[in-house]
């Protein structure tokens, strides 16, 4: 029996036991043995037959929680995040420090995904690991990502791998980031060289995750940015120290730049990004993941069709010439002249958002309408303590998904942000987004309620 088969079959079939299973497969597919793996064939089978018809979701619909390595992995010292983290001052209310140690425990994380019900499992790669000085490339490193990916087909998980999630190597940042003239050829070697490595294990390619954020913190409002001031100008304020304190004039990253310069880069690295992997492997289902806030109009001078044309437009069109798009919604915003704040009296969640589930719905909605691309919701989900809130937000949500389903919508399947509580980039380690709460001095895994419930709706394909 091939490995393939065997990762097929399951360990019952083999007699082997799940970790001899994972350390075949692993060995095998590092050394390249699964070059042929299809991802359609990866998605497990969905068991619905006793679920309520109308509950029920489509075939093969995927089912998964998302994570970003940065923020999971720990210790990523060759980013421009861990150098920030650390200097006085910093704007990090702490440093990632280990995190959830993801990077050494992923089979025991990628196991209980599975446990859980699951199908799916999106995650990102650490280009500082991979290339942690300009033109060097780890192969070790790679292999890494290698054996986290043989993981996701041991226990029948589609693999979603984001190439790019907001960290960058220090070295790139130093030399303007995004906004460096060779940075989209940069980036494309980066995406080649990856491709090569890994892509015959990837399910579905993500060039990058939230190109649009750049542009949408000149709309958005956030607690604690100063009055009179848009999150961007906060962001400049920053970076002038920044710069200063590492005596980098040229230093940018994904947050601190301008917006529009940085904008400008993501788009021509996206395209020639996509062209590198597909010149790999042409039938690797290349999309991106954007950022959307479900937008409604204030009831006086809403601005709302400038924001959309500023913020999405140029990705709405770039994602009409993708295998599919990843949308990734958490609230809404009423857009006056800027983002408003949220209605008086409204429920807020832990990062100051306001809880509204709905967005799932008016968003896929949006972006099928303008795209016409398939959709996957790649990122969903809420920063609370109290994981009842968790639950509820989660079925509302995904009430709103099955509607616009049930209108014809092409919708792939479902990430929940996230599997783990973990590092929320400036916030720190307040914001509990995580369906399995991590102690960050033992790294114990606890398994919320809130797990449970959107795993059993998963391994039902059904409401
Ligand atoms: C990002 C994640 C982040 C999440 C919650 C998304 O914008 O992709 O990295 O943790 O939102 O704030």
């Amino acid at each position: 029996m091939s490995t393939r088969d065997q990762l097929k079959s399951g360990n019952g079939a083999t007699g082997m036991s799940r970790r001899e299973l994972l350390r075949a497969a692993s060995a095998a597919v590092v050394a390249g043995g699964m070059s042929n793996f299809s991802f359609a064939q990866s998605a497990a089978g969905n068991s619905s037959t006793s679920a309520d018809k109308g509950k029920v979701f489509p075939e093969k619909f995927l089912w998964g929680c998302a994570t970003a390595a940065h923020q999971v992995e720990g210790n990523n010292t060759n980013s421009d995040f861990w150098t920030m983290e650390h200097l006085p001052g910093s704007m990090f209310k702490e440093p990632s420090g280990d995190a959830c140690d993801h990077y050494h425990l992923y089979p025991q994380d990628i196991a209980m995904l599975a446990d859980l019900g699951f199908n799916a499992y999106r995650f990102s790669l650490e280009w500082a690991r991979i290339e942690p000085e300009e033109g060097f490339f780890s192969n070790a490193e790679l292999d890494h990502y290698r054996r986290m990916l043989a993981a996701c087909h041991e226990h029948h998980l589609t693999p979603l791998l984001t190439y790019y999630h907001f960290s960058l190597p220090r070295w790139f940042a130093i030399k303007g980031g995004w906004e460096n003239a060779k940075a989209a050829d940069i980036y494309a070697r980066f995406c080649e060289k990856a491709t090569r490595h890994l892509g015959d294990l990837v399910g579905y390619a993500s060039t990058m995750n939230e190109p649009d954020v750049p542009q949408l913190l000149n709309w958005f409002n956030l607690p604690g940015v100063p009055a009179g001031m848009s999150v961007a100008q906060m962001m400049q304020a920053v970076l002038a120290n920044v710069r200063k304190q590492l005596n980098a004039p040229e230093f940018a990253d994904f947050f601190l730049g301008d917006g529009k310069k940085t904008r400008d880069g993501l788009l021509a690295a996206h395209a020639k990004a996509k062209d590198a992997m597909k010149s790999v492997r042409a039938d690797m289902p290349v999309g991106f993941n954007l950022a959307m806030t479900d937008d409604q109009p204030a009831p006086e001078d809403s601005h709302l069709e400038e924001k959309r044309a500023d913020v999405y437009g140029p990705w709405l069109e770039a994602a009409r010439h993708c295998d599919y798009l990843g949308v990734q919604t958490y609230s809404r915003s009423i857009v006056g002249k800027k983002d408003l704040a949220a209605p008086k009296g409204a429920e807020l969640t832990q990062n100051g958002m306001e809880f509204y589930p709905e967005c799932v719905e008016h968003v896929v909605r949006y972006a099928s309408q303008e795209t016409k691309v398939p959709l996957m919701v790649t990122e969903n989900g809420i920063a609370t303590e109290d994981d009842t809130r968790r639950v509820e937000y989660y079925q509302r949500a995904l009430a709103g998904l099955k509607r616009v389903i049930d209108d014809g919508v092409d919708v792939r399947g479902y990430m929940a942000w996230s599997l783990l509580d973990n590092f929320e980039w400036q916030l720190g380690y307040t914001p509990k987004f995580g369906l399995v709460a991590v102690d960050l001095k033992t790294q114990k895994r606890t398994i919320k309620p809130s797990a449970a419930v959107l795993g059993n709706i998963a391994r039902r394909n059904a409401l």
